[in-house]
């Protein structure tokens, strides 16, 4: 039976549907290279290469077109997210990235959010902009290949945070933005993000995801937005930065299942996490604990990791051309681990240059 207060034709539902569907089709998740240049800088200032637009270009171009002797990007990714500088640029051969991406039956993504902005009266939270002119960049962007999109808000853990206004408007302004893209045919991923800044346990955390998660999922309903044709990236349930206790996988998992479990509808076809600044390995192996809970989920636990797939490439490239292989082939390895993960049959410590690395940023800007 149709929604009530459709908005969509059906062939549009089923479109978005589709590639919902098969951006977390059985072990395949997503990259996430959408990082805004303040945060390139940082990422490039570690490894001693200069932020240009070149390269970056070159930088990402190589993650594009990962391939070795036996595997190919392809294998586990099936979801690009591009940042619009990147969406516009093009390989050495003068073909569009994009392309690059299409040609390989992975979909192109474009992130939609044009960065945090003060929430004026609160203790530091933040919204995110962006909304105004975003049914044109939709149309935009679709004509020229994007499939999904994404779009980050951010909550932090304080003494009286995340507020009331913090919660209902960021879930607000994500519910807006996913109902534009479907109207364009583009797949919404919604991201929330818990911030892992502070020194709360596990189960503040979890308590917090669970409140963020029901405020951003009774926006999605006030505004008709399609569940099946959205995907939703929240960070795991984990104890903050700075908390003395460590918790294992077993628990993280838990912890974090559980509260998908108690407010994202089953309708919803995929939960693609963040990774938040945890460790490559980490990341690969609380995705995998989770997979291997034996408990109701009806969704597809899957990643959208963006330092915990890039940190060992980018430490293995170090800006030169004669690292560009091994760069490849470390990302390549990593997105194996997680495409394992997807499917609880991760058994190992992989170890790549940095997959130990601790990659927290503290107030973490995208
Ligand atoms: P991390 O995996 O580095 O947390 O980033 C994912 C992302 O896309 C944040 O918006």
């Amino acid at each position: 039976m149709a929604a009530s207060n459709k908005s969509l034709t059906n062939e549009q539902e089923k479109e978005l549907a589709d590639i919902a569907n098969k951006i977390v089709a059985e072990g395949k998740g997503v990259l996430a290279a959408d990082e805004i240049n303040a945060t390139m800088d940082k990422r490039f200032g570690n490894i001693g290469v200069e932020n240009t637009a070149e390269n970056r270009r070159i930088y990402r171009e190589l993650m594009i077109s990962a391939a070795d002797e036996e595997r190919q990007l392809s294998d586990y990714i099936s979801g690009v997210i591009l940042h619009d500088e990147t969406f516009h640029q093009s390989n050495d051969q003068q073909e569009r990235l994009v392309n690059v991406l299409i040609k390989q039956g992975i979909y192109p993504g474009i992130k939609l959010d044009k960065g945090v902005v003060p929430l004026p009266g609160t203790d530091d939270e933040v919204t995110a902009q962006g909304l105004d002119e975003l049914n044109g960049r939709c149309a935009e962007y679709k004509k020229h290949g994007a499939a999904f999109a994404k779009w980050r808000c951010v909550l932090k853990i304080g003494s009286s945070t995340p507020s009331h206004l913090a919660m209902e408007q960021n879930a607000t302004v994500l519910a807006r933005y996913a109902s534009v893209c479907q109207q364009h045919g583009i797949v919404p991923i919604v991201e929330p993000e818990v911030l892992r800044d502070g020194d709360h346990d596990l189960e503040k955390n979890q308590q917090v995801t669970e409140q963020v998660l029901s405020y951003t999922y009774k926006a999605l309903m006030d505004h008709h937005v399609y569940l099946e044709g959205t995907l939703l990236k929240p960070n795991m349930v984990t104890a903050g930065q700075s908390c003395s206790k460590k918790y294992t996988a077993e628990e993280i998992s838990k912890a974090t299942v559980t509260a998908l479990q108690r407010t994202v509808p089953a309708a919803v076809p995929g939960i693609v996490f963040l990774s938040g600044g945890q460790t490559e390995e980490e990341s690969t192996a609380n995705l995998d604990a989770m997979n291997k809970l034996n408990v109701v989920k009806p969704w597809r636990l899957s990643f959208s990791f963006a330092r915990a797939l890039q940190a060992s490439a980018l430490k293995a490239w170090q800006g030169k051309p004669k690292n560009r292989q091994q760069a490849q082939k470390e990302l390549l390895t990593r997105a194996s681990a997680n495409s394992q993960a997807t499917q609880g049959n991760y058994f190992g410590n992989v170890i790549t240059s940095a997959s130990g690395a601790d990659n927290f940023v503290s107030q973490h800007v995208y």
